[in-house]
C-alpha cells in the first residue's frame, strides 16, 4: 500500500491548475457508450477511478486511449452488455454504466456495485425510474439483470435528489420514445456537463441544473467532443491546504460559481477570496473562526464530499465548530485519525463537534476513504512533524497526483510505495 508522508509547518505559497472533475467525467464516459463513433474528451483527470472506468468501457468493447489529456473512446466495436463483478465492486459509480448500457442494447447485466465504504448507498432510486421507463429488472445471485420489454417515456419525481440516479435517468431516457420529466431533480454542476455532453451527442435535454429536467427521446446520438468542467471539490480541498498552512493560493481554471457554499464557510473562517484573470485566490488570515454549524446538503447546499477536509481545517479555528452529515450516514471515519493527530472532536450519530484550535502534532494515519485521506492531507500540512498517511490508493481515486500539486507549492511530501 502507498503511503504520504508530510512535514507539517510548510506554508503552500503558489499557483496550480484546477484537474478536471471526477464525478462529472465518469457519467460522461458512460454516456460515450450510446454513439458508435469516436468520442474526445478532454480535460480527462488521470485518476485510479478513471482508469477503472477505461478498464469498464475496454471490458465493454470500446477503444479507450490517452492522447495527451484528451482521452479519446471508440464504441463503434462494442459488443458487451455485462459488467462483471470484479470491475464493479472496485467503484460503486459503474451503476452510472446502467442507464446507458439498456439505451445501447435493451438489456444490462451487472452486479451490485462496490466503492468506497461510506454507508448503505443504496440504489433503489435507479431500478424505481428505470422501471418506469419499461425496464424489467430482476436481481438473483448478486447481478441485477435488466431487460426493456417497451420504451415508455416517464414522469419521474425522485423522493430524494440522487445524483446517480438523476444522471442514470437522463442515460436511460435519452434515446426512449417520447417525453420523459425528472423532478426533484439532482442539480449539481456534474448533471449540467452531462447534459451538455449529452446534447452535443445529439440528445435533446432540457432544465439539466434545475429540479425539473425534460428529456425527448431520440433515435441516434452520435460521438462529441467535449471539455469537462474544472473539480470543485478539488479545488476547495487546496483551499483549505491553503488555509491550514496558512499560506496563499491561485487555482488557474477553478470555477467559483460552482462553489459558492464551500467558499462562503472559508470567508467566515477569514479568509480573502478573490478572481483574479481566471485564477481563483486565497489569502489566510492569521487566525481562522470557527463556522457556527455546518449541515451536508444536496446542491446548492454544503457538499459532503468536502465535509471531511473542512473538518480538518475547522480543528484550526478557534472556538467550536458543528459538521451535520444529512447526504451519507458513515462518513466520519476520519474523525479518528483527526483526533490521532491531537484534535478534539466528538460523534454523535450524524453530527460531529470541534472544538479548536487544537495543536496537531505529525502522527501515523490511515485514509479510511477518498475524502477522508484528503483531510488528512489538510491536517497534515497544519500539524508540527511528521505525518505519515497509510492507504493513499483512496486518494488516488480522486486527486490527480497529490503529492505533485503540493510539492509545487513548497510544501515537503513524498509517496513511498
Ligand atoms: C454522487 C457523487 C459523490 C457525492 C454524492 C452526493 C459521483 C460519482 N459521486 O454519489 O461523490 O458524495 O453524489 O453529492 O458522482 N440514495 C438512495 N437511493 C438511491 C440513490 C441514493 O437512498 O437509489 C441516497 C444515498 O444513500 C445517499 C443519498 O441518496 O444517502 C445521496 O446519494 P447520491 O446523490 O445518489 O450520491 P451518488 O450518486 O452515489
Amino acid at each position: 500500500m502507498s503511503r504520504f508522508i508530510i512535514e507539517g509547518g510548510r506554508k503552500m505559497e503558489g499557483e496550480i491548475n484546477a484537474q478536471g472533475s471526477k464525478n462529472a467525467v465518469l457519467p460522461i464516459l458512460a454516456a460515450t457508450i450510446m454513439s458508435d463513433g469516436k468520442n474526445m474528451i478532454y480535460n480527462c483527470p488521470r485518476l485510479r477511478d478513471v482508469d477503472m472506468t477505461i478498464e469498464v468501457l475496454k471490458n465493454l468493447g470500446c477503444r479507450a486511449d490517452f492522447d495527451g489529456g484528451c482521452l479519446e473512446v471508440d464504441a463503434s466495436d462494442i459488443s458487451g452488455y455485462t459488467i462483471p463483478d470484479e470491475l464493479m465492486r472496485q467503484m460503486r459509480s459503474s451503476i452510472i454504466f446502467l442507464g446507458a448500457i439498456i439505451a445501447r442494447f435493451g438489456r444490462a447485466e451487472i452486479s451490485m456495485p462496490g466503492g468506497c465504504e461510506i454507508g448503505i448507498r443504496p440504489i433503489d432510486l435507479h431500478l424505481a425510474a428505470l422501471e418506469k421507463l419499461g425496464v424489467d429488472i430482476t436481481e438473483s445471485h448478486g447481478f441485477i439483470h435488466c431487460v426493456r420489454k417497451k420504451q415508455i417515456p416517464a414522469d419521474i419525481h425522485l423522493d430524494f435528489p440522487s445524483v446517480g440516479a438523476t444522471e442514470n435517468i437522463m442515460l436511460a431516457a435519452c434515446m426512449t420514445d417520447g417525453i420523459t420529466t425528472i423532478d426533484n431533480a439532482a442539480r449539481e454542476p456534474e448533471i449540467v456537463d452531462l447534459g451538455r455532453f449529452l446534447n452535443r451527442m445529439g440528445a435533446k435535454i432540457k432544465g439539466a441544473g434545475t429540479d425539473r429536467i425534460t428529456i425527448s427521446g431520440v433515435h441516434k446520438l452520435y460521438g462529441a467532443a467535449h471539455t469537462i468542467i474544472p473539480d470543485r471539490i478539488v479545488c476547495a480541498t487546496y483551499l483549505a491546504c491553503a488555509m491550514a498552512s496558512g499560506g496563499t493560493l491561485a487555482i488557474k481554471g477553478a470555477n467559483p460559481k460552482d462553489m459558492g457554499a464551500m467558499l462562503s464557510v472559508l470567508r467566515n473562517m477569514g479568509a480573502e477570496i478573490y478572481e483574479d484573470r481566471k485564477k481563483l485566490v486565497i489569502l489566510s488570515p492569521k487566525k481562522l473562526k470557527s463556522i457556527g454549524t455546518i449541515k451536508t446538503m444536496p446542491y446548492p447546499g454544503f457538499p459532503t464530499d468536502i465535509q471531511s477536509p473542512f473538518m480538518a481545517l475547522a480543528t484550526q479555528c478557534d472556538g467550536s465548530s458543528v459538521f451535520v452529515e444529512n447526504i451519507f450516514e458513515n462518513r466520519f471515519r476520519h474523525t479518528e485519525e483527526l483526533v490521532r493527530m491531537g484534535a478534539d472532536i466528538k460523534t454523535d450519530g450524524r453530527v460531529a463537534v470541534v472544538i479548536g484550535k487544537s495543536a496537531l502534532t505529525g502522527a501515523r494515519v490511515a485514509a479510511p476513504d477518498l475524502r477522508g485521506g484528503a483531510a488528512l492531507a489538510v491536517a497534515a500540512l497544519a500539524a508540527e512533524g511528521r505525518t505519515e498517511i497509510d492507504n493513499i490508493t483512496y486518494v488516488d481515486r480522486g486527486y490527480e497526483a497529490m503529492e505533485n500539486v503540493l510539492s509545487s507549492c513548497g510544501i515537503e511530501i513524498k509517496r513511498r510505495e
